[in-house]
């Protein structure tokens, strides 16, 4: 549950249902499936093979792995990109806990859209709202990961994931019933062919990699704490399945409405912070704070896991207390966080040289070390496949290097 909630975030929430709409509905959703199912996918099996068998840190695990030599010093990036990732995303988990709070002092009632953006202008450059919600955020994040692997991250998740599930799915219910939302339904399922293009493939596998949190050590963390009988391949179904499942259902939750309010269907902050709030108040009281409440535990979820790969580093191979660590990680994310939360081009270079370039690079180096360097015979005994085995091997590679040279283009 604990890799479901890292995978289940913002990524799901704000740009996949867009993606979609974008990249011709249905279409794009099956060329999602192909990439989820034949590059990230064995891309997870790879780093939690990785985790699975060495039990240690991302550093350490490759450390062990590629011994002796200055390659394992790559083993730094995917922490480093962990670090910076969660430094921005805290910056909207904190624009998350502003929008429950106004929420739940009705301050969306009878906006309009332009009053919206006015709010959402404010909230983002005022200095001291922006930079006080962010460190709450960070610092909820940081007791979580304080408390422990089973007793912080594995019960937050085991009780959270399944209260967002059901907020969502009722959102989507609610949404899909209101007059007019038919447009939304078709913007989201209509299969349009003709937009599949090179782009919308790099699309999809740069999402699929985002959401299911590849590249940066999450996995390979998380799967270093797996107990022996528990299955990669199991927890990878799953993990993928449900994040894909979450991810439309987030569309139905969100697209209907857009359409039924007659507003053109956007992705990102201004999906999130400027429409969504002005058509949810129109509809309730109820419905922006449990939307609200729910971005807020999706984001946690995955900022949780952000966290823990830095802070697993920090227990193995510093020697600190857990506690310390976490401290630690959180001043530093802290003056990060402050950063991006008052220059938004360090916002935006954070999460260009993040998603673009260390996470392909990361994903990159898991997969070639389970594909070329453990003996095939420790892989197949973590994941039983000979299939994904040769996925790992070859496919994954090759595509991670098409798309770096596409997004390069
Ligand atoms: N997968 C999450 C989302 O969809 C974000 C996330 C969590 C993430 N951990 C990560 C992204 C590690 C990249 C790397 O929002």
């Amino acid at each position: 549950m604990a890799m479901v909630g890292s995978a289940v975030g913002l990524g799901n929430i704000w740009r996949f249902p867009y993606m979609v709409g974008e990249h011709g509905g249905a279409a794009f959703i099956i060329v999602y499936l192909i990439c989820c199912f034949i590059v990230s996918l064995p891309i997870f099996f790879a780093e939690a093979v990785i985790g699975k068998s060495t039990h240690k840190d991302t550093f350490g695990a490759i450390e062990e792995l590629v011994p002796g030599s200055k390659v394992k010093n790559i083993g730094y990036l995917p922490i480093l990109a962990s670090f910076i990732i969660l430094s921005f995303y805290s910056v909207v988990g904190g624009w998350s806990l502003d929008y429950l709070i106004r929420a739940l002092a009705g301050g969306f009632n009878g906006r309009s859209i332009a009053e919206a953006k006015e709010i959402f202008a404010g909230v983002s450059s005022s200095p001291l709202e922006n930079v006080s919600c962010m460190l709450v955020f960070l610092g909820v994040t940081a007791l979580i990961v304080v408390a422990g692997v089973n007793k912080g991250i594995g019960r937050f998740s085991k009780y959270s994931i399944p209260v967002l599930f059901l907020m969502m799915v009722g959102m989507a219910i609610f949404s899909v019933r209101l007059p007019g939302a038919g447009k939304g339904v078709e913007y989201l399922l209509r299969p349009d062919f003709s937009k599949l293009n090179g782009k919308a493939v790099a699309a999809a596998l740069g999402q699929s990699f985002f959401s299911l949190s590849l590249g940066v050590g999450t996995i390979l963390t998380y799967a270093s704490y797996m107990r022996e009988e528990e299955s990669i391949l199991r927890t990878g179904w799953w993990t993928a399945i449900f994040d894909t499942i979450f991810a439309i259902i987030a569309g139905f939750a969100i697209m209907p409405a857009v359409f039924a309010a007659g507003i053109e269907p956007s992705a990102g902050p201004s999906l999130v912070f400027e429409t969504l709030p002005v058509i949810f108040s129109k509809l309730g009281f109820l419905l922006p704070v449990i939307f609200f409440i729910a971005i807020l535990i999706a984001a946690l979820s995955s900022s949780i896991s952000m966290l823990e790969v830095v802070v697993t580093w920090l227990v193995d191979q510093k020697k600190t207390s857990r506690g310390r660590a976490s401290l630690v990680v959180f001043l530093c994310a802290a003056i990060l966080g402050t950063l991006c939360a008052l220059v938004p081009r360090v916002f935006g270079v954070c999460d260009f040289v993040s998603s673009n370039v260390l996470m392909m690079i990361g994903a990159l180096v898991f997969a070639m070390i389970v594909g070329w360097k453990i003996p095939r015979e420790r892989v197949m005994e973590l994941i039983p496949s000979r299939f994904f085995y040769m996925l790992i091997r070859h496919v994954v590679p090759i595509m991670i290097l098409a798309i770096a040279i596409t997004n390069l283009l």
